[in-house]
């Protein structure tokens, strides 16, 4: 392992997948399970490499790996829906983080209008098409578009940080203070923002 600048910092040709993952996991993020229906049968992955991208026209993006079967099975139907995890659905995420073979035994779902499953619990879902896959090493880049969002639900997220699941401690949640910064961010549409 390299330390080309002395500040303990590790270069490109010497990157340990360890390593990787312990430096990425430092990235706090919520949990999305993304569904469809294959033959009629529901399928779906636990996924946090998950995004909304663009406002006009409405994409979000997610990166399944090149071998995950739930991929194939979306990328044969179409369409997806995005589910995000609310805080005590851990169970949920770790049986669709496996390879279990039935992962929606006792799980309770509606059908989204694009025809994917809705799962009962969740915080949020984003109904969607396959836009356009990307290559992204061994992963695909997969760009959605957003046919029809659910409504909010205040319910706390589930997160997912340094390999563990985590939560929002309600007394720490503080409003951002850039928040009419943010709030143009999230909705205006210019050649000055991305989203
Ligand atoms: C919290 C969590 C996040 C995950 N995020 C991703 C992801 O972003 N992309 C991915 O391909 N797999 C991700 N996985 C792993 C897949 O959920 C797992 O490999 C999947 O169950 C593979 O099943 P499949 O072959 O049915 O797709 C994640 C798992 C967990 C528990």
């Amino acid at each position: 392992m390299s330390d080309a600048s002395g500040d303990g910092a590790v270069t490109e040709e010497s990157i340990d997948p360890r390593r990787f993952r312990t430096v990425l996991g430092q990235f706090c993020t919520g949990v999305t399970i993304i569904t469809t229906l294959a033959d009629g049968k529901p399928v779906g992955f636990a996924c946090q490499s998950f995004a909304a991208l663009s406002l006009e026209p409405p994409l979000v993006l997610f990166c399944p790996t090149k071998t995950s079967r739930s991929w194939a099975a979306i990328e044969s139907s179409g369409v997806f829906c995005v589910n995000v995890l609310a805080e005590e659905q851990q169970s949920t995420c770790a049986r669709f983080g496996s390879r279990e073979p039935d992962k929606f035994a006792g799980v309770d779902w509606t059908v989204s209008p694009l025809g994917s499953p809705i799962l009962t619990g969740s915080l949020a879902h984003v109904d969607c098409s396959v836009e356009s896959v990307h290559d992204g090493g061994d992963h695909w880049v997969v760009f959605g578009r957003v046919s029809s969002l659910s409504e909010i639900r205040e319910e706390r997220p589930l997160l997912f940080y340094r390999g563990q699941y985590s939560g929002i401690e309600p007394d720490k949640t503080v409003p951002a203070p850039w928040r009419d910064d943010l709030e143009a961010f999230l909705t205006t549409s210019s050649e000055n923002t991305w989203l």
